[in-house]
């Protein structure tokens, strides 16, 4: 655990013998950087992100609970991106095996949520690296209240990929499928294509994607693969030109070298019964692209 000297926040870094490292802040719960075995940050966190509370990160792997996007009466993305969480120093035993580095975090409800979210949880999440340093995060979501309801919501790991120039990328396994459009009033569309590439703003939520996704980055010769388990919906997000000059934690020409796909339930929110536990993953890794993609 250290804090960092230039934001004053909490963090924790995870180091795998081999070579591969993670960020993580108490601030969030975000992971902020992560390179594999390959050695470079594969998260893109913008250059204006401010670091300072209650705004959140701009960049890294935001969580975004109990509200994806503006898909609900709660603020934007929930409120988990914007609490300090606590290491969980003695978390349940894991249903499925993980690896030996990680860290465990946690999230219960405060007074302040349960006046606009009126439901007690208690939200376990485990950061860990695969010894090829894959980036696997866990959530575990229990519905902890007395008053004998269940209660619903929706969830997102909000990534922020770093790639090498938007326009060569190529993101597969989402062709064909139906999306919700957020510029176009939440449409549903259906995608057309053999991938879908960017020549423009892109806010959608592909709906059912299969449990692998994989982002070519040309000029880098890098891929992505993303492999979700429990998280039916596919976030893809860039805000292109205008909206980057818009916002004031992210810089004008930023949207150049990040994309945002991130593993999420929305079109169908999850329902938690008292005493029961959701659990939905993100595993991340990145070869060069010489290296088949197919494994
Ligand atoms: C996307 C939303 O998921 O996240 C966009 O669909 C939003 O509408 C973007 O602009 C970033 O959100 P925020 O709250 O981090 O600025």
């Amino acid at each position: 655990r250290v804090k960092d000297r230039a934001t004053g926040l909490d963090k924790f870094v995870l180091r795998e013998a081999r070579g591969s490292s993670v960020e993580v802040y108490l601030y969030g719960g975000q992971v902020t950087f992560w390179k594999n075995n390959f050695g470079h940050q594969l998260l893109f966190v913008s250059n204006k992100a401010t670091f300072k509370p209650p705004k959140a990160i701009r960049g890294g792997i935001q969580i975004c609970f109990p509200q994806l996007g503006s898909h609900g009466a709660l603020e934007q993305h929930g409120f988990a991106r914007n609490q300090y969480w606590s290491v969980d120093e003695s978390p349940p035993p894991f249903p499925v095996a993980t690896s030996n580095c990680h860290i465990d975090l946690i999230l219960k409800s405060s007074q302040e949520d349960l006046k606009i979210w009126p439901h007690s949880y208690e939200f376990r999440l485990r950061v860990a690296l695969s010894p090829r340093g894959d980036l696997i995060l866990t959530s575990r979501i229990k519905n902890v209240s007395s008053d004998g309801k269940p209660f619903q919501f929706t969830f997102a790991y909000h990534t922020y990929f770093s790639v090498s120039d938007i326009s060569e990328v190529r993101v597969e396994g989402l062709e064909t499928l139906d999306y919700l459009d957020n510029l176009q009033s939440k449409n549903r569309c259906t995608e057309q294509g053999d991938a879908v590439v960017f020549e423009s703003e892109v806010d959608k939520i592909y709906l059912s994607a299969p449990p692998k996704i994989v982002i070519i980055d040309h000029e880098k010769k890098r891929t992505l693969v993303l492999r979700k388990e429990g998280l039916p919906d596919v976030v893809v997000w860039n805000p292109w030109d205008k909206k980057a000059k818009a916002m004031p934690d992210f810089g004008d020409d930023e949207y150049k070298n990040m994309l945002c796909v991130g593993a999420a339930a929305i079109e169908k929110p999850i329902t938690l019964k008292p005493g029961k536990e959701w659990l939905g993953t993100q595993e991340i890794s990145a070869v060069p692209s010489s290296y088949s993609s197919g494994q």
